[in-house]
């Protein structure tokens, strides 16, 4: 089907759109207090200076409920360094937008929560890193963060708003995973996510600190299946693979120009949060074209949307309108080609080589993580992690 042809005329009262996507991550922010070394932002991250208005945040979100879409992500950074975040609930709220807040839990307060409950908020969705509060502040560069996370986890269900814990699973953690999972049931929360960390923006950088090994996936893998067993009818039990040691890609975004649309804090308009990495690719800006229009004939959105652009092994092959070839991003840092299999694919030349990298980075001592920051990606020494935690990294801006 043409772009033309999905796109449905406009009637009274219905969506503009035919094949919306279902959900729309926005990014509201790249300034957190907390400097995770398995973020998938970029490592050149936007400033506060050049963030989108108030007026410009509400428009994306009146035109995301006129294209039928169903769901939106506020997340960032920490969407709660947003002065403007009541009004944006307010405004999906107002549109039947589901919203979904991801925030790590600072500077959000127990009273700013309570508003945004009453104005509409529909979810809260908050990770944590451990269960050691020691560890949790070490990998999250914010002394005190683990505890912040527990209280906004703790409001949420006190305000009777559904929870989502999501635990990004790495190895300087995934030992924890049970006890992450009994911390969540007794959080309340309706959804656990056992996230194995995706390489992308910081995370990338960091792989050789935070890849796992072979074992302990195969060994989370298994933790989730027991919980999953255990806890019917108390929490569901999502789990993100391990890329590295899998042998099937994950259909990335649900498909690329599919799935969802990714708004940077800035404003531009991707297929995925990562699609940057993508050299010669141009991306739109919500400012200059609408976001209707950027999402049918946007040419980023259209690079790899469908399955034309595909090349062998995919091509031909009976999973490619399952998972879509992989990720184009993941093609693109590992092979040099963006319209290449997903090297996550035990069909891709390049598999081999992809799992026996990820083996033996884990079978040396992990690098020091590089803290995500503002300013630089300098590397710095993780027995200065201290020194981070609760210094200059806690600012919680530029
Ligand atoms: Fe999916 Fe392509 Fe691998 Fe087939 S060859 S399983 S379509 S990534
Ligand atoms: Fe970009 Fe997977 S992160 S397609």
């Amino acid at each position: 089907m043409t772009n033309a042809e999905n796109a449905a005329e406009p009637q009274s009262g219905e969506a503009l759109c035919a094949f919306a996507p279902e959900g729309l991550l926005a990014e509201l922010t790249h300034r957190c207090p907390f400097q995770c070394p398995y973020c998938s932002n970029p490592l050149e991250l936007d400033r506060g200076s050049g963030e989108l208005s108030t007026d410009a945040w509400l428009s994306v979100f009146d035109q995301a409920a006129d294209m039928g879409i169903l769901q939106v992500h506020l997340s960032g950074g920490e969407p709660s360094a947003r002065k403007d975040l009541e009004q944006i609930v307010e405004r999906c709220a107002k549109r039947g937008l589901y919203s979904n807040l991801i925030t790590a839990g600072a500077p959000l307060t127990q009273a700013r929560l309570a508003k945004l409950a009453e104005l509409g908020l529909d979810h809260v969705q908050i990770s944590i890193d451990d269960v050691e509060p020691q560890n949790a502040d070490r990998i999250g560069g914010l002394r005190g963060g683990h505890q912040k996370k527990l209280d906004a986890a703790r409001w949420t269900r006190e305000l009777g708003l559904p929870l989502t814990i999501n635990a990004p699973l790495h190895r300087s953690n995934i030992h924890n995973l049970e006890p992450m999972i009994e911390a969540a049931v007794e959080l309340g929360a309706v959804r656990f996510e056992a996230a194995n960390v995706q390489y992308y923006g910081w995370a990338f950088l960091n792989r050789a600190a935070l890849m796992p090994t072979y074992e302990q996936a195969l060994w989370s893998a298994d933790v989730v299946e027991r919980a999953r067993e255990r806890l019917k009818g108390v929490m569901v039990i999502d789990a993100v693979v391990p890329d590295y040691y899998a042998k099937r890609p994950k259909p990335c975004m649900g498909g690329w120009g599919r799935g969802i649309i990714n708004i940077t804090p800035t404003g531009k308009v991707l297929p995925c949060h990562a699609a940057e990495t993508i050299p010669g690719l141009a991306f739109d800006n919500v400012t200059e074209r609408p976001l209707l229009d950027i999402w049918l004939n946007g040419a980023a959105f259209n690079a790899f949307r469908g399955t034309e652009w595909m090349q062998e092994p995919c091509r031909s092959c009976a999973f490619r309108d399952i998972d879509f070839g992989g990720c184009r991003c993941q093609a693109m840092a590992m092979t040099g080609d963006p319209a290449a299999t997903d090297p996550a694919c035990e069909f891709s030349p390049h598999h081999a080589a992809f799992t026996a990298a990820a083996q033996q980075e884990a079978a040396a001592s992990p690098p020091d993580f590089v803290y995500r920051r503002i300013r630089s990606a300098a590397r710095r020494p993780q027995g200065e992690a201290d020194a981070l935690i609760g210094g200059e990294g806690g600012r919680g801006s530029e």
